[in-house]
């Protein structure tokens, strides 16, 4: 694919995410039929909640994730070095949109260096698409990016509706799950499986954990659609599947249960636009929470310092949360929490 061909469609990506048309119309992230149970004997102590946790070996100050969006064009290189300077100051880790432009023909990473410098010791993420992956050549290639870069984990992104939808899209993962466990077998750093915003099933992820990924961003649908991105881009107005997938919230809850049997990180996104939104995947399971379309509009609106801004209020928001349901650590936030709003009255 030419460069000038994947710019424009970077940029138009861009564009239609900066503003509220590609949300779902109808779906929802499912996460307003819950609601926390009210603990009014609360002996929480707020200043003493402790929001602290682990992204692999690495501690970091929220369970909060900045998601993979963008890369590989210098208006989202710049994007990315803003949102390494959030990442850094928040101490949260950060991920990077597809690195497909730099294990092709000539693909340069000069940027990518310079987001770890800044980013510092924060947790950076690669990205790459399942296609990419299933091409073995592109295996060493990747793993001299995750040296050089430092990259502290390498997410593979599952986009089929995206790519069925897509004028130039390759639909094609014959091989995929072969594939990943080759690419985890041979990579020293942690693998996570993300969707894009059409979720990830139970059985997919039972799938994926076989190969031996060590987390899961269920990416779920409520939040941004990719299919609409695509109809957009396609200049139509309407499509059945403008609302494909699985709810955000459905599937923390499902592959949570796979903790019975498996190790893994569970990352919650897919329409996470609020501290309630952010609380509630944590409390049905996930350990961290994620969001890219709303990260990238409050940059648009009120750069780095807004972006800083709005997730320390979403989490001294969650601390509130926290303190009501009388939990003052995120072990305990995700026992039985939450209540579906149907069996309240
Ligand atoms: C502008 C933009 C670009 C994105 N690019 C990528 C990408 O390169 N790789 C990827 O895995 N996900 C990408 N995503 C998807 C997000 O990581 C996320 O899974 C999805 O948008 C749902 O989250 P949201 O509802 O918070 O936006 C992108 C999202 C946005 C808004």
């Amino acid at each position: 694919m030419s460069d000038e061909y994947l710019s424009v469609r970077k940029k138009e990506h861009l564009e239609i995410c900066s503003t509220d048309q590609a949300a779902f119309k109808y779906k929802t992230n499912g996460f307003e039929h819950y609601d926390f149970i009210h603990c009014a004997d609360t002996e929480v102590e707020i200043e003493k909640i402790d929001l602290e946790t682990f992204f692999f070996s690495k501690k970091i100050s929220y369970p909060f994730l900045i998601s993979c969006m963008t890369g590989g064009t210098d208006k989202a290189n710049n994007i990315n070095l803003e949102l390494a300077h959030a990442a850094k100051q928040l101490n949260i880790p950060l991920g990077l949109g597809s690195i497909r432009y730099a294990i092709e023909e000539g693909g340069k990473y000069d940027n990518l260096i310079e987001i770890r410098n800044i980013a510092d010791n924060v947790p950076l993420l690669g990205n790459i698409g399942a296609a990419q992956v299933i091409n073995k050549e592109n295996h060493k290639k990747l793993e001299k990016i995750i040296e050089n870069v430092q990259l502290d984990a390498m997410v593979i992104h599952l986009n089929p509706l995206q790519e069925i939808l897509q004028k130039e899209g390759e639909p094609y993962f014959n091989g995929l799950n072969k594939s990943i466990e080759k690419f985890v077998r041979k990579t020293e750093i942690p693998v996570i499986v993300k969707e894009v915003g059409s979720g990830i099933s139970k059985q997919t992820a039972e799938r994926l954990l076989n190969t031996g990924i060590k987390g899961i961003d269920v990416a779920g649908s409520g939040g941004t659609s990719w299919a609409a991105v695509e109809i957009i881009r396609n200049k139509k107005n309407h499509s059945e599947f403008w609302d494909w997938g699985l709810p955000t919230s459905y599937c923390i809850r499902e592959i949570a249960s796979l903790r019975r049997k498996h190790n893994f990180l569970l990352i919650g996104s897919g329409g996470i636009n609020s501290a309630f939104d952010a609380a509630k995947s944590l409390a049905l399971g996930s350990n961290i929470s994620a969001s890219a379309r709303i990260v990238l509009q409050k940059l648009n609106e009120a750069g780095t310092e807004g972006v800083i801004a709005l997730v320390n209020e979403w989490f001294e928001e969650v601390k509130k949360i926290m303190f009501l349901t009388g939990v003052a650590n995120l072990k305990e936030f995700n026992k039985k929490k939450l209540i579906l709003k149907k069996d309240l009255h």
